[in-house]
């Protein structure tokens, strides 16, 4: 097996941990000193000032490297243009359409800078909030860094969401500015962004300009506010001098579903989360000059941001950044674009390659695949038998694969093997180990730790530099969110178990998180929206295992007297869903029923449903919920069962 890498062979090393002697001498490093561990690892960035303080922890409130000053655009770009490195391939870009264009580290230096000097002139200073509602184009790395390089605070909402949902984010962050397309291309189609983006700006009192990047060259109507991104930039200077940040001034805001109806506003910070990401894709992905890497995720969500943008630009290595579906044109396009490009690692997610894996081998078979020298999956857990499968058919036997597990809140990677410290035994299905300087405990409901072998909820011991900051306007529910579920320790929100030789084993959400396609998404977010249609009285939101995308999303709905389900209704309840949140909130199934299963006090029983959807024992109902009223839920039980 090449690069040292092993697969777990039955050898029943009982009660050794099979965690390699590197990393674990780097973890020891790390638990004894962990300040100068945390600065030690700083010190990969460019700093225009020196941290007095590693961090100031005020629980749970972390500000790394106090005192410190930086910029993330400069660490992306300035000091490679100063180096070889300046006209390397930054981004080789591949529209959906087959176009393709390459853009060096000084290109891209050139145009963010243009876009910072834009920004300014439209008085866009440090601290303000900017919108970028952008397809996967270069244009959005662009303006995510010329936003970082003047102290603007981004926050990209994904392509695939509502006007409703860019209002929501652009008023809860009041962003005085909306980045836009006027469109993009998804599976051949092309999505109006400049018509939903206007519809949005409507609700939106504090938008006060929309850029616009010319993509698909159709006519769209350009209002009073709205200017042409190229237009803009191309009258300025490629100079802009970076402001000089706080090391914890914020960076981003990304807006992430959670346990109630709205979405939270995570905000991470600068120095800290660069720092974890540095050192991060150093460890995990051993970034070198010749890599190509190739990471799949949207910029929309956390992946893109972390492992598109900040991470590879500050490591300086060459990119690939796709813009459509997996499946577009044909069932072999990763493969077409990995052997196109000659990329040496794929950073994927498990729903892509179920579906894919759906198709046979023979299409991977057809392409030339040996330039890959690691695999990488994310966002959910992986089946075993598709980890199998990447690594034969994709990766041949000869990449190791990191399985990543983190959260848009973690910043960055917490849980992986490190391939670019050791590779060790792999087993298919486990994140392996935390990340040096991460603290990993699984415990019960009273915040014990649990014995190896036991499930348990995923926690965090210590603060780590890539962490949250807090939730944006909201340290009071970052505090209830994170902080207060096991005591002095961060609450992920994920079951998990520790095997006997100490690997870590995702189980998947403990809360009402869902995970459809690997995109986050929360079942009370989903019934808000269907109770918000006029005809709904209740909703109940659930989901069903599913082969190729994890989870779908079930849906039970009460009518409002008056109203009668219908095939019509059906459809308009999906129309209401895409206008409302986006497409990939779309139910795979809606019963209408006449009442949802409730405890006593009325709270809806989704663990319940869950059982019900997916033909699991529904065994005691006594056990599920103290103060259930159980007659009345046998009945309701027994009627939802006749619908599905
Ligand atoms: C949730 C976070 C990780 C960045 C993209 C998703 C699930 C993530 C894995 C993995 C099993 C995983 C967890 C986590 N998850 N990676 N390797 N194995 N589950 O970020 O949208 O904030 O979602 O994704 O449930 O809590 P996110």
């Amino acid at each position: 097996m090449a690069n040292g890498s092993k697969l777990e062979n039955n050898d029943n090393t009982n009660n050794i941990s099979l965690e390699g002697k590197k990393i674990k001498k780097i973890k020891n490093k790390a638990a004894d000193n962990p300040d100068q561990f945390w600065s030690e690892c700083a010190k990969n960035l460019v700093w225009f000032k020196q941290w007095d303080k590693t961090v100031d922890w005020n629980p749970p409130f972390a500000k790394w490297f106090q005192g410190g000053k930086i910029n993330a655009a400069h660490n992306c770009l300035d000091k490679h243009i100063e180096s070889e490195i300046k006209n390397k391939a930054a981004i080789i870009w591949e529209g959906e359409n087959g176009e393709s264009t390459t853009l060096t580290y000084n290109q891209v230096y050139c145009k963010v800078n243009q876009l910072a000097n834009a920004l300014k002139k439209l008085g866009i200073k440090k601290g303000d909030r900017v919108t970028i509602y952008l397809p996967m184009i270069p244009e959005l790395p662009i303006s995510m860094l010329a936003c970082a390089r003047i102290g603007a605070i981004h926050s990209v909402v994904f392509s695939g969401f509502s006007s409703q949902s860019i209002a929501d984010r652009a008023n809860d962050s009041k962003s005085r500015i909306i980045i836009t397309a006027d469109g993009g291309y998804r599976r051949g189609k092309t999505i109006p962004l400049k018509d939903i983006t206007d519809d949005a700006v409507k609700k939106s009192p504090h938008v006060e300009k929309v850029i616009v990047v010319r993509r698909t060259n159709k006519e769209i109507a350009m209002g009073e506010g709205d200017l042409w991104f190229e237009d803009i930039i191309n009258q300025e200077s490629n100079l802009c001098e970076s402001e000089w940040m706080d090391s914890s001034d914020p960076l981003f805001i990304l807006y992430t579903s959670g346990t109630t109806g709205k979405p939270k506003g995570v905000v991470h910070g600068t120095g800290g989360y660069l720092t974890h990401l540095y050192n991060s894709a150093k460890w995990v992905f051993n970034f070198v000059a010749t890599d190509i890497f190739f990471c799949t995720a949207d910029i929309g969500w956390v992946t893109g941001h972390s492992y598109v943008v900040y991470a590879p630009l500050m490591h300086g290595v060459t990119e690939i950044m796709y813009e459509g579906a997996p499946d577009f044109p044909d069932q072999g396009r990763y493969w077409d674009i990995v052997e196109k490009y000659g990329a040496t690692i794929l950073y994927t997610t498990p729903t892509a390659l179920r579906a894919y894996m759906r198709h046979g081998d023979d299409i991977p078979n057809s392409f030339n695949l040996s330039t890959l020298r690691l695999l990488g999956t994310v966002g959910e857990p992986i089946n075993p038998e598709v980890w199998l499968w990447y690594y034969n058919v994709i990766g041949k036997q000869n990449c190791p694969i990191v399985d990543t597990w983190w959260q848009t809140e973690t910043g960055g990677i917490m849980v992986s093997m490190c391939s670019g410290i050791e590779n060790i035994k792999m087993k298919p299905g486990s994140g392996t180990f935390s990340l040096p300087g991460i603290e990993i405990e699984i415990v019960g409901e009273g915040g014990e730790k649990v014995e190896s072998g036991k499930k348990g909820y995923l926690t965090i011991k210590k603060p780590w530099p890539g962490m949250l900051l807090s939730l944006w306007n909201d340290d009071e529910r970052y505090k209830k969110t994170y902080w207060e579920k096991a005591p002095n320790r961060y609450f992920a929100g994920d079951f998990a178990y520790v095997d006997k030789d100490g690997y870590i084993w995702i189980l998947g959400r403990s809360d009402d998180i869902l995970k459809v396609s690997g995109h986050r998404l929360g079942t009370i977010e989903i019934e808000s929206a269907f109770v918000s249609h006029q005809s709904v009285a209740e909703a109940a939101v659930t989901s069903k295992n599913d082969e190729i995308k994890g989870e779908t999303i079930i849906a039970f709905l009460v009518l409002k007297s008056g109203f009668v389900s219908s095939e019509q209704l059906n459809r308009e309840m999906n129309e209401h869903i895409r206008n409302t949140i986006g497409p990939i909130a779309v139910a795979e199934k809606i019963y209408f029923v006449n009442k949802l299963p409730k405890t006593r006090s009325g709270k809806i029983m989704r663990r319940l449903l869950r059982s019900i959807v997916n033909k699991e024992t529904i065994g005691d109902i006594t056990t599920l919920e103290d103060e259930a009223s159980v007659e009345e839920i046998i009945h309701e039980i027994n009627q939802i069962k006749k619908y599905i």
